[in-house]
């Protein structure tokens, strides 16, 4: 069991050990999770890394070949009604009717839900109110952008109340302004309502922006785990940039480092770092026992596109290798990925 080590919370989804092949190919090669409640998790990964399969199997479409799974507090498999009672999922492939009206995709799943028709029409209204689709409750969704037909396949799921929200990669193919007011919808449902949210994207940038925690799948695997910051800092590429008033301190403080590349024109000194407090503040404490005093500094941590390409290796990244020789990296690029590729749960 993966009881969650770093937060107090109730916890919404726990798997250990989840797999799934198909054939004798290994699409998910022993997954655990730990995903506590009111808080959104994302699964990061390329084409065919195993998040839609993730996904089925924790709403129990598909059933796993190995391992256990709680979601909302029931077993997956022993449980499972009522895993699907406390559970919203909205696909990769949007379950919108097109021939219907945006009210009437949603009455139809109040009916499915079992609620009463005049509370199935008060729900109805208050969603197409929240997703600002009154004006086009009456139209076929036909007639639908794919961003009016995103928010009201995410309508939809609402009907029935769920504690727990699946997305596959719900703004893939959405223009930034829609793929904006989606991020808001969800920020919302967890702010209000509470609800726990596992959405799988490609897009780092979303994570990065509504995750509390990410995980990074690559070919079946987790290959890491943590907060944006804490992926970040694992990856080579982040640096402290010191500033110096003038050309002595900058000197002084590159033979102090046994760094490479002073920009003798900015007076700025790349110390590499991995971004972490520890790190800074040994740095500032060898400039301060040396009686250097820089005049200002950045701490850069890379981004999740880093993270990205270093843990999953799918393009030579601008930063492996990039001669980083010195302080706050033990070793090499090598050891600092190998480092982030263990969970950090
Ligand atoms: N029903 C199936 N039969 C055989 N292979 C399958 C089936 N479903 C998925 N796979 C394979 O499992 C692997 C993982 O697929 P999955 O759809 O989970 O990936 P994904 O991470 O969601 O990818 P994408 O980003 O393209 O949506 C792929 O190699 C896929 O071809
Ligand atoms: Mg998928």
């Amino acid at each position: 069991m993966t009881a969650s080590s770093t937060s107090t919370l109730p916890v919404a989804i726990t798997a250990t050990g989840l797999t799934k092949s198909y054939g004798d190919k290994p699409v998910l090669k022993g997954i655990d999770l730990s995903i506590p409640e009111g808080t959104v998790f994302a699964m990061l990964g390329p084409n065919g890394a195993g998040k839609t399969t993730t996904v089925q199997i924790l709403s129990t479409l598909i059933a796993a070949d190995s391992g256990q799974a709680r979601v909302a507090g029931h077993d997956l498999v022993r449980d499972a009604d009522a895993v699907r009672a406390a559970i919203g999922v909205t696909g990769q492939f949007s379950a919108v009717d097109n021939l219907l009206t945006a009210e009437e995709n949603l009455l139809l799943m109040a009916d499915l839900h079992h609620l009463d028709r005049r509370e199935g029409r008060r729900r109805a209204a208050g969603l197409l109110r929240r997703f600002d689709l009154t004006e086009v409750a009456r139209k076929p969704v036909v007639t639908f952008s794919g961003g009016m037909r995103r928010k009201l396949d995410l309508a939809m799921t609402l009907v029935g109340d769920p504690r727990v929200i699946f997305l596959d990669e719900p703004t893939t193919g959405l223009d930034p302004r829609s793929r904006r007011t989606m991020w808001e919808i969800i920020r919302g449902l967890v702010a209000d309502d509470g609800v726990t949210i596992f959405l799988t994207t490609q897009y780092l940038d979303e994570a990065d922006q509504l995750a509390d925690r990410i995980a990074v799948l690559d070919h079946g695997a987790l290959v890491a785990e943590g907060t944006a910051e804490e992926l970040k800092r694992r990856i080579p590429g982040g640096h402290i940039r010191l500033r110096f008033a003038d050309a002595a301190g900058l000197d002084a403080a590159t033979d102090l480092f046994g760094v490479a590349a002073p920009d003798r024109e900015a007076l700025t000194l790349q110390v590499p770092s991995d971004g972490g407090v520890p790190t800074l503040r040994a740095v500032l404490a060898v400039l301060d026992d040396a009686s250097i005093e820089p005049e200002g500094l950045t701490v850069h941590t890379p981004d999740l596109d880093d993270v990205f390409l270093t843990l999953t290796g799918h393009s030579g990244s601008g930063h492996s290798g990039s001669g980083h020789s010195g302080f706050g990296h033990p070793g090499s690029g090598e050891r600092a990925g190998a480092a982030a590729k263990e969970s950090i749960r």
